[in-house]
């Protein structure tokens, strides 16, 4: 025990002064991520190819000009072994013309390139991972023109000597000084509850195990609270991640990014209040929006929900505020309230009414439960139903929805009138 104490003192030295001979970057994230990830429909079946044809259908449907810059590749890009110099190197046969290649044909596009790596010796696949190699990969992705990193924690057969923050930071002082501005992405599902320690040295983290594409059906071994750890391959529906932010939203902060995982709009499970619902929470709860399905295929009912303008404003807001769950406007198992503040043109507040049950139903918004709106008439605000398009009329001291789908969310954007 004493001599593990030691070397990890001794290490976070050396660490410490190696950082003190440079100067910190600034913090790439004073805005979510948003982008495109292999994984959730590709899986580890993607090639160079794939990236090619997704990076330019983000141009031609208009979703790079909405925001979404990042190409990511996940697992799946490496070859088994490193190269003989202990360079992690890409499948040559999915990747014939190298990464570096990939990085120049997106940064044409005016994208930006991620990659994928892990804390561990291995990745989940078996891949090699960055353990004990932190510097020379991180080297290696920044000499390739890579722009995000993806970090994720199998493989950690040190875990038990080497905490997780650890093997986390040491990669995120090796991609500081490559001098190279990398978007440092952490994965580790929410285990040792990252909300309390990564914004110390990450841009984004991942707060739960992976997402399921499915609204409201999760695998078994998840739970549904921020403070219980899921058991083995987590499958979270998104009703569930939705659940999970209760005790998170909070923590949202420019520069530190809770995860809420990629988005499933257009891998085909929901409806399309479902896929809607799924996108005001993700956008408005403050998570990195990136897509997960293969944008070369997708339907038209999700690209336009993917390319909602106002939505994608809420998102990227100023304040970087994420609402919080109202439990006293909330019906449990039926309808959930929720609202926070907003920066952005003079806008008040953004409030959520989510109907969960299997009914339509209306809901009954109280003025004064919205927490920002206590000090205000509804005749001094405007109400933007954010989907429907259209502004409400209110009277009195609430707002009343009617007949709200079963699963469907009203987003509401409350500012004031100017006079
Ligand atoms: C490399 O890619 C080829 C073609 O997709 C695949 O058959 C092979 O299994 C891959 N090798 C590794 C180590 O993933
Ligand atoms: C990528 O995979 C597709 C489908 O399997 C194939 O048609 C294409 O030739 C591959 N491209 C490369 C560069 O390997
Ligand atoms: C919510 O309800 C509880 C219990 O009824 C009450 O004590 C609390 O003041 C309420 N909160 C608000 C914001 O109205
Ligand atoms: C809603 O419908 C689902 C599936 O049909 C069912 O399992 C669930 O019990 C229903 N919930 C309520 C509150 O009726
Ligand atoms: C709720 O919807 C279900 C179908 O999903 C229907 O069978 C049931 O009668 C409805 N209940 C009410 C109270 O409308
Ligand atoms: C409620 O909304 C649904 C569509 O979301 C519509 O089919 C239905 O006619 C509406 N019912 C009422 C009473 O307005």
């Amino acid at each position: 025990m004493e001599l593990i104490a030691l070397c990890l003192i001794i290490n976070s030295l050396c660490v410490a002064s190696r950082l003190a001979v440079k100067p910190q970057m600034e913090t790439s994230a004073n805005t979510e991520a948003i982008g495109w990830n292999s994984w959730n429909t590709f899986k580890t079946n993607f090639n160079q190819s794939t990236i090619e044809d997704t990076a330019s259908t983000l141009v031609s449907t208009g979703l790079a000009r909405a925001g979404y810059n990042y190409v990511v590749l996940d697992e799946g890009w490496q070859a088994l072994t490193r190269d003989s110099h202990g360079r992690q190197q890409p499948n040559a046969t999915k990747f014939p013309s190298g990464i570096s290649y990939l990085a120049d044909y997106v940064h044409r596009l005016g994208l930006k390139l991620g990659i994928y790596s892990d804390a561990g010796i291995y990745d989940c696949g078996f891949y090699p991972g960055s353990y004990g190699f932190e510097e020379v990969d991180a080297d290696t992705y920044a000499t390739w023109g890579v722009d995000y990193l993806k970090y994720d924690n199998c493989g950690g057969f040190y875990a038990n000597t080497v905490s997780p923050q650890e093997r986390f930071l040491t990669m995120s002082y090796a991609l500081k000084n490559t001098g190279r501005d990398i978007f440092y992405s952490l994965c580790q599902w929410g285990n040792q509850f990252p909300w309390f320690w990564a914004d110390q040295f990450s841009d984004s983290y991942r707060m739960s195990g992976d997402i399921k594409s499915s609204f409201n059906s999760d695998s078994s071994g998840v739970c549904k609270t921020a403070y219980c750890l899921n058991t083995g391959y987590a499958g979270v529906s998104v009703l569930t991640m939705i659940r999970k932010m209760r005790e998170i939203s909070a923590f949202q902060a420019p520069g530190s990014w809770a995860d809420m995982d990629m988005l499933e709009i257009g891998t085909g499970t929901m409806t399309e209040f479902e896929e809607r619902t799924h996108f005001s929470f993700w956008a408005a709860l403050k998570s990195p929006l990136i897509i997960g399905a293969d944008i070369t295929k997708i339907s038209s009912t999700s690209l336009a929900i993917l390319l909602n303008k106002e939505v994608i404003a809420i998102s990227q807001d100023d304040a970087g505020i994420a609402p919080t769950f109202l439990p006293n406007i909330s019906v449990e198992g039926s309808v959930q309230v929720w609202a926070g503040p907003l920066s952005s043109q003079n806008s008040k507040c953004v409030i959520l009414a989510l109907n969960y049950g299997n009914n339509s139903t209306d809901i009954t918004i109280p003025w004064g439960q919205i927490p920002t709106l206590q000090n205000f008439k509804s005749a001094q605000l405007k109400i933007r139903d954010v989907w429907a398009e259209q502004n409400l009329k209110t009277t009195g001291m609430e707002i009343k929805l009617l007949n709200v789908s079963s699963h469907q969310t009203k987003l509401l954007v409350l500012s004031a009138i100017q006079r």
